[in-house]
């Protein structure tokens, strides 16, 4: 029987357990392949101290297996975060925040040793930016920013109803085709209002955990 995209997901999730160190405190990330890891997680739950979550929907769930959450600031710096993407390059660049955690993932991988990004085939790209690239924002710039982003040729379309973990809104941006990430994310940050954006190329994934219907490929920066 052909592999759902849900069995890819579950085996890369299966297959990061393995860069989870004894007695650690574990970085988690938000969506349906870091759900995948959540629970795979608590298979092993004994030999983790707690976790730090990207998110309030993933807390809930860590929880709800039992797992201890704590706050980064509680934690200080972690030995592995683990977390999916909406797009990611052989060079490890991502587009992430289709879920709207963004800003918290980055934070959350910004303090942690290493960033294992897990993800089915379909997420594998050459060219970030078919995905929308989701920027946050503070309310009273969400025209502001949009102006700018269509200055920088982007199409910016307000993510209807929904409001960040952090009070904010989220710019969802259309038509890029994003040949130098690591400036773009650089040059989206500079403007007034944007909290941040959802390029993880200043800080990309450190190992690639891709699963196809042959088996989980590991990919390397
Ligand atoms: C959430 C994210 C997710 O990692 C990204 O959207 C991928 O999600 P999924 O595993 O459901 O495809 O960045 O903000």
């Amino acid at each position: 029987m052909a592999l759902t995209q849900d069995d890819l997901k579950r085996a890369v999730a299966q297959a990061a357990i393995a860069y989870v160190p004894d007695d650690c405190i574990v970085g988690v990330g938000t969506g349906s392949t870091a759900n995948f890891f959540i629970d795979e997680l608590a298979k092993i739950k004994n030999r983790i101290r707690a976790a730090v979550a990207s998110s309030e929907a993933s807390a809930k769930r860590l929880q709800g297996h039992g797992i201890e959450v704590l706050s980064l600031n509680e934690a200080g710096d972690l030995p592995v975060y683990v977390d999916g993407a909406d797009e990611i390059t052989r060079h490890m660049h991502m587009v992430k925040g289709g879920g709207g955690a963004l800003t918290r993932e980055k934070i959350v991988a910004a303090a942690s040793k290493k960033f294992i990004c897990v993800c089915d085939a379909s997420k594998l790209v050459d060219v970030l930016g078919k995905f929308p690239l989701p920027i946050e924002v503070i309310p009273m710039a969400r025209s502001y920013v949009a102006r700018e982003v269509v200055k920088l040729g982007g199409q910016p379309v307000l993510r209807e109803g929904f409001t960040t973990d952090n009070g904010n809104v989220i710019l969802d941006v259309h038509n890029l085709q994003i040949m130098n990430p690591v400036e773009l994310e650089s040059a989206l940050n500079q403007l007034a209002g944007v909290v941040t954006n959802g390029l993880f190329a200043r800080r990309g994934a450190d190992v690639l955990l891709l699963g196809t219907p042959d088996g989980v490929q590991t990919l390397t920066a």
